[in-house]
């Protein structure tokens, strides 16, 4: 006979359940000496661990103990691959383990709405399939360390601009099918955490939102872990254990926890729901750590290493004229630009760590120009910080670019130009790179720009002016070096944007309400977010979402599709690398949908796979489409619906360029909504269960002119609701009748 477990709140008073659900200081929870329950540590992440021995704070702003600096979200989304979020995720949760942390916060999996947000160098990407896979992976892997993790932040976290208080105003739908389906997949994975948002959701704060942390994350999505707020997201702390948010961060110093006890004593709060966000609080103590005081230690240099190399699986080449690049042997490069000896490969604010050491891409080049003949010049161009004077660093980029084959210009954005805490309000570079580009670029025929920044840089000035941009935007500590090896094709650049490059900002859907006003935000654009909206409604942009070149050229051909169930699919396509390189190619699934109740966009990223191909080499991809993959949000029936009809399986070099395609008819859903009084006459005559009987019923009792069918009838009378057409019709249509032709309607009926 097995024991029974015996319940570790068992022995607990309120005060020390209470307690529990608070944290002692910045970055741990409560221990009860007594009952045997631990404190754990719960630090930034995600992109590398950021352990504070001294100073606590949630700003990036005090010291932290060195690890590795993994190449950051923005990054990660653009490899397209979640073998490189796996890798990153093990890896780091190897360090989080050496150095004693129970949980890791992160990954970020908020949608890049604006190209403003502050963050968007810690999310993903501005769609969800792809942010969702990317941190399931991670998540994954981290945990398998035994270490956990807290996704974040949940939800409709999508700008900085009062973040703290702005209510985000979005339809259900919407979040539903955009804003919600990264944090549905990493559920799958069980993080040990889930770390709500500081914003309101129609209203309503994250931290005391029960249909947000329990209806939805626990009853329907299954989540078991404890939801940890964001630091100082707590308004109402009653409301919120209510409401299924388990673990206050940082602290209250026992403010709310006496409101906790006091809310039990006077009955406002069940002492039931106390004990289960307790019991899961406890359950977290199961990652204590040790203090991890000896450092990362011996994983400093084999990590580096992985993190070169990661981050060259990142790189997007996003344009290549006369394949300037890869950099020909023998050649005399200039190489301009404060980032080629200051790099940019972080964001600032919480997720700012402390890196074991830092590549500078200048250093990197001449490592690997020397072992090719390569000649290397280097001028500044201009400061990162714009100071010094501008006209005479420029004179000496020119100097230096006239005297080169190709020149090269290091540009981007610093902590000053974008950072967690605000949103931009430009997309432009700083006048003095964009001038720099240019004067280079008008005394070099052959520039080559490298881009380093979290958020998207407009390229308008100036992209035609190079033949060549390689974007890196913040590639953690080793970037330096995973940059020179596209730059000379030690790796070929398999990076895919993860965000759409608009032209202009104003082109951007969301442009006319973000970031809001008077405390609101509407997210009016709905599903139409990024590439979704550009696609649809045609509108031109710098360069698309899953935009990426290559230097090997691989083929997509033979496409075949065939539905696997009414809702499901499976695609089979074949690569050939055509080219002369060994590389990585991305297959792109697009599926676009038939006509449906509502607006859908007209292509939406469904499947992808990252595949590596030598020289000549052919591989068959077979890929599953989902039921979630034809379906979409319908709030009238609160649930996922798949229409009937004939789907277009688009296989795209990008969000807008299609290279092959193929259809595939389902059976969908049969969609049968009640009937009643309120439904239309055309919502009656054309019900699947009653819309012929009634026809008929009408034509029996009706006089023949009266029952005009014709297409302008039924356009002028449809829309008419049944409660004014009994009126009308009189004993032709009885109401008694029409009740119960209703009730045959109602499911299960
Ligand atoms: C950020 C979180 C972070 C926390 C702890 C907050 O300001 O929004 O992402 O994990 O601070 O540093």
């Amino acid at each position: 006979m097995t024991a029974e477990p015996t319940d570790p709140i068992a022995e607990l008073t309120l005060e020390q359940k209470a307690g529990l659900l608070s944290g002692r200081d910045f970055w741990s929870t409560k221990a009860v000496d007594d009952a045997g329950i631990p404190p754990i540590v719960l630090t930034d992440g995600p992109h590398g661990v950021r352990l504070q021995p001294g100073a606590a704070d949630h700003l990036g702003l005090g010291a932290s103990i060195p690890a590795t600096c993994f190449p950051p979200a923005v990054a990660v989304g653009a490899s397209w691959d979640p073998e490189v979020a796996a890798r990153l995720g093990e890896a780091v949760g190897r360090e989080a383990r050496a150095l004693g942390v129970a949980v890791l916060l992160g990954p970020g999996v908020n949608i890049k709405r604006s190209p403003l947000g502050g963050r968007n160098f810690e999310y993903y990407s501005e769609d969800p399939l792809l942010a969702g896979r990317l941190a399931a992976a991670h998540v994954k892997a981290l945990q398998a360390q035994g270490v956990g993790a807290s996704v974040k932040h949940f939800a409709a976290n999508n700008q900085e601009t009062d973040r703290m208080r702005i209510s985000a105003d979005v339809d259900e739908r919407t979040l539903r099918e955009i804003y919600f389906p990264a944090f549905e997949m990493v559920v799958e994975q069980q993080p040990a955490t889930v770390m709500c948002s500081y914003n309101r959701i129609n209203g309503v704060h994250s931290a005391e939102n029960g249909w947000l942390l329990t209806e939805v994350l626990r009853d329907e999505w299954g989540f078991t872990g404890a939801v940890v707020s964001d630091w100082g997201a707590v308004t109402d702390r009653v409301a919120g254990v209510a409401a299924g948010m388990d673990l206050e961060m940082p602290y209250s110093g026992g403010a709310t926890d006496a409101e906790i006890v006091a809310a039990v004593r006077d009955g406002r709060l069940p002492e039931a729901v106390v004990d289960r966000s307790a019991r899961r609080v406890i359950a977290l103590t199961a990652l204590a750590g040790g203090d991890g005081d000896d450092g990362i230690g011996e994983l400093a240099d084999r990590h580096h290493a992985a993190a070169r190399e990661l981050a060259g699986e990142c790189i997007v080449l996003l344009k290549n004229d006369d394949a300037v690049l890869p950099l020909a042997a023998g050649c005399r490069i200039g190489v301009v630009g404060a980032f080629a000896t200051e790099p940019r490969f972080q964001g600032g604010g919480s997720s700012h760590m402390n890196p074991t050491r830092v590549d500078v891409p200048l250093d990197e080049i001449r490592v690997l120009a020397a072992q090719r003949g390569v000649s290397v010049d280097h001028a500044r161009g201009f400061t990162a910080d714009g100071d010094g004077d501008p006209d005479a660093l420029r004179a000496e980029a020119v100097q230096v670019a006239g005297a080169a084959d190709v020149a090269v210009v290091f540009a981007g954005l610093t902590d000053r130009d974008e950072s967690e805490g605000w949103d931009r309000d430009t997309l432009e570079l700083p006048m003095a790179q964009r001038q720099t580009i240019r004067e280079v670029a008008a005394v070099a025929p052959k520039t080559v720009v490298v881009l380093s920044h979290g958020g998207v840089v407009s390229l308008e000035d100036w992209h035609d002016d190079v033949v060549a941009i390689v974007d890196g935007f913040l590639l953690g500590q080793a970037g330096g070096g995973a940059l020179a090896d596209v730059l000379f094709g030690v790796v070929n650049p398999s990076g895919r944007l993860a965000e759409s490059i608009p032209l202009r900002l104003q082109d951007n859907p969301s442009w006319l309400n973000f970031p809001g006003e008077l405390g609101h935000v509407r997210y009016g654009e709905g599903v139409l977010v990024g590439y979704r909206y550009y696609a649809t409604a045609d509108v031109a942009v710098r360069f698309p979402f899953g935009h990426g070149l290559s230097y090997t050229a691989v083929d997509t051909t033979d496409l075949a599709v065939e539905a696997t169930g009414d809702d499901t699919a499976e695609l089979r396509i074949t690569l050939h690398n055509n080219g002369s390189r060994s590389g990585k190619h991305v297959v792109q699934v697009y599926v676009s949908p038939p006509p449906a109740p509502v607006r859908r966009p007209i292509r939406e990223l469904r499947a992808f796979a990252k595949v590596s191909l030598e020289p000549g080499e052919r591989a068959v991809v077979e890929l599953p489409l989902t039921r979630r993959a034809f379906a979409y949000w319908d709030s009238a029936l609160a649930r996922w619906t798949v229409p009937a009809g004939e789907y277009g399986i688009e296989v795209g070099a990008d969000a807008m360029h299609v290279l092959t395609s193929a259809t595939v008819t389902l059976a969908g859903d049969r969609v049968e909504h009640p009937l009643t009084l309120e439904s239309t006459l055309e919502e009656w005559l054309s019900h699947p269960v009653v819309g012929a009987e009634l026809l008929d019923r009408l034509a029996a009792t009706m006089p023949a002119e009266q029952l005009d069918q014709s297409a302008e009838m039924a356009r002028l009378a449809g829309s008419i609701p049944m409660r004014q057409v009994i009126v009308f019709l009189g004993d032709a249509a009885p109401r008694e009748w029409l009740d119960e032709l209703a009730a045959r309607t109602v499911p299960g009926a």
